[in-house]
C-alpha cells in the first residue's frame, strides 16, 4: 500500500502545533465563525492555492475552485457558493483568478478529444470563438494561450456580473468584481483591471429591471 498520504496527516499535526505555538487562541477564535471579505473563484490546479499565493490566513477567503476557473450560469455548485458568499457572508470583493499555463485553457485551445471534460471546456472554446479575430492574429502559440487565459478570466468576471445574485447585491451595496491572472513561473498576480462595480458595466440585455 502506498503510504504517501501519511505525509498529509503529519503535516496537519505540524500545522496545528505551529499555529497554537504562535497564538494559543488561534483555533478557538476561528471556531467562533467566519466573516471573510473575499470570494475567490480559481482553478483547481494544485499550484494555485488561494491562501498561500495571497499570504492570507484561514478565515480570510471564501473559496470556489474548478477546472479553468469558470463561472457557468447553470452550475448549481458555483451559484450556491456565490449566493452564500454574497448574501449571507457579505463578501466585499469577488476575485476570478486564472493562471498562465492552465491545462484546461490549453486543452480547450486544441481540438484534441479528452472525453467528458471537453463539455466543460467548451465554455472556453466559446470564449476563443468570441475573440477569434484577436486570438488568430497571434502567431506564437504560447502567447495566444496566455491571451486566451486572460480573456477567459475577463469573460468569467462578466458572467458574474450577469447573475441575479450579483445584480441584486448591487441594488443594495457596493460589491467589486476583479479579474486576475497568476503566473506559476513568477508567483506574481497580474490585475487585469476589469473591475465591475455596477450593472452599467455590462450590456443592456443582461441587466435585470428592479422594482
Ligand atoms: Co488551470
Amino acid at each position: 500500500m502506498d503510504n504517501s498520504y501519511k505525509k498529509l496527516l503529519d503535516g496537519n499535526r505540524r500545522f496545528a502545533l505551529s499555529k497554537i505555538f504562535d497564538d494559543p487562541e488561534y483555533f478557538k477564535k476561528l471556531s467562533l465563525g467566519q466573516k471573510p471579505d473575499y470570494l475567490w473563484i480559481g482553478c483547481s490546479d494544485s499550484r494555485v492555492p488561494a491562501n498561500e499565493v495571497t499570504s492570507t490566513e484561514s478565515g480570510e477567503i471564501f473559496v470556489h475552485r474548478n477546472i479553468a476557473n469558470l463561472v457557468i450560469h447553470t452550475d448549481a455548485n458555483l451559484l450556491s457558493v456565490l449566493e452564500y458568499a454574497v448574501k449571507y457572508i457579505g463578501v466585499k470583493h469577488i476575485i476570478v483568478c486564472g493562471h498562465y499555463g492552465c491545462g484546461g485553457v490549453k486543452a480547450a485551445m486544441s481540438r484534441k478529444y479528452h472525453g467528458f471534460v471537453d463539455n466543460w471546456l467548451c465554455n472556453i472554446k466559446d470564449v476563443y470563438n468570441k475573440h477569434c479575430n484577436e486570438l488568430d492574429a497571434i502567431a506564437n502559440e504560447d502567447k495566444r494561450l496566455d491571451r486566451l487565459t486572460e480573456l477567459n478570466v475577463m469573460e468569467q468576471v462578466r458572467n458574474l456580473a450577469k447573475t441575479t445574485i450579483v445584480q441584486e447585491a448591487w441594488q443594495a451595496r457596493p460589491l467589486h468584481l476583479h479579474g486576475w491572472v497568476y503566473g506559476i513561473n513568477s508567483g506574481l498576480v497580474t490585475d487585469l483591471c476589469v473591475i465591475h462595480n455596477e450593472a452599467e458595466d455590462i450590456e443592456t440585455i443582461y441587466r435585470f429591471e428592479h422594482k
